[in-house]
């Protein structure tokens, strides 16, 4: 019997997360890893649940499951999923599965999965999973390329727009810490904006600004000016309280080994994953590894060696 499979990109952001939750655009490009799903013909409609998956992410998992079903009319296969990512770190594992299994279900629908399609069923996903993501993660996974990401203010989800890079754009993405849920960040942070909002808004729309700036430097291929706008969207990511000793530590030890630019990535907290921008990644990854630090490297953009 045919088997099916597809892939869904993880994702890191460049610059811009949380203020992208309040209408401030953001940059973020797929990973190399990510989650790929494979379907077989089965009875019912049905997804193979990991092992060592708690209640609510068994729960959660199974209804974004069926909600694809139903948006794509799959017809009855059975799906597994097998990830080369680190997952629930902020490198967009929900999105990969959400945009890796929207691609195999409507593959098995018998269409042609545009990158428009498994946007709007990854979507339908990803509300079981996050109640009100931005869709930046999603959006970047099923574009596959580096995206200046705009969700207007009010608007439930919002549109990524390509940003071409002339030169190799590579991050050596670490893990420093322990990981704090997306949820709990972003509410966290919400309460504080609710409580003083004029104050928080001048943060964002500086990020915004920064972000939009970090996209031009990529055009024009002016990595350097990259570098810098990660380093002060870090400081004001910080200001907003979500940085931390162990993510702060790591910033510090990849500049140290020579980052343009280095910031927390995704929703940060207590910790997560930590970015370094960098011409050579390669020799970084081993020191790195050397040291004992989970590591790996990624070209987000740019012209590929072959
Ligand atoms: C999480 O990957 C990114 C955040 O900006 C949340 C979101 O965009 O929904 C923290």
């Amino acid at each position: 019997s045919e088997s099916l499979s597809a892939f869904g990109a993880g994702k890191v952001i460049l610059l811009g997360e949380h203020s992208v939750v309040y209408g401030h655009p953001a940059l973020a490009g797929p990973l190399s890893q990510g989650v790929t799903a494979r379907a077989v013909p089965s009875k019912s409609c049905q997804l193979a649940l990991p092992a060592r998956l708690n209640r609510l992410q068994r729960e959660q998992l199974t209804a974004a499951f069926a909600r694809a079903a139903e948006a794509t009319g799959a017809p009855p296969v059975k799906v597994s999923l097998e990830a080369d990512l680190p997952l629930a770190v902020g490198l967009g594992s929900s999105a990969a599965l959400s945009v890796a299994c929207s691609r195999l279900l409507l593959q098995a629908a018998g269409k042609a999965p545009s990158s428009k399609d498994a946007v709007r069923v990854a979507w339908a996903m990803e509300q079981e999973f996050h109640g009100s993501p931005s869709g930046l993660d999603h959006t970047t996974s099923a574009m596959e390329q580096l995206v200046l990401y705009r969700r207007k203010p009010g608007a439930a989800k919002g549109t990524g727009q390509v940003v071409d890079s002339p030169r190799p754009l590579h991050v050596v993405v670490t893990l420093a810490g322990e990981r704090s849920p997306t949820k709990k960040t972003v509410g966290a942070l919400r309460e504080r904006q609710a409580r003083w909002p004029a104050r928080y808004e001048r943060l964002f729309t500086e990020i915004g600004r920064v972000s939009a700036e970090g996209a031009k430097a990529v055009s024009a291929g002016d990595l350097e000016a990259l570098g810098d706008a990660m380093n002060v969207n870090q400081g004001l990511l910080a200001a907003l309280g979500l940085s931390s000793p162990p993510l702060e530590e790591m910033i510090y030890r990849l500049r140290e080994l020579g980052a343009l630019g280095a910031k927390l990535t995704g929703a940060g907290g207590d910790g997560g994953a930590v970015i370094g921008l960098f011409l050579e990644p390669k020799p970084v990854v081993t020191k790195l590894t050397r040291m004992g630090v989970r590591c790996f490297s990624s070209q987000l953009a740019g012209p590929r060696a072959s």
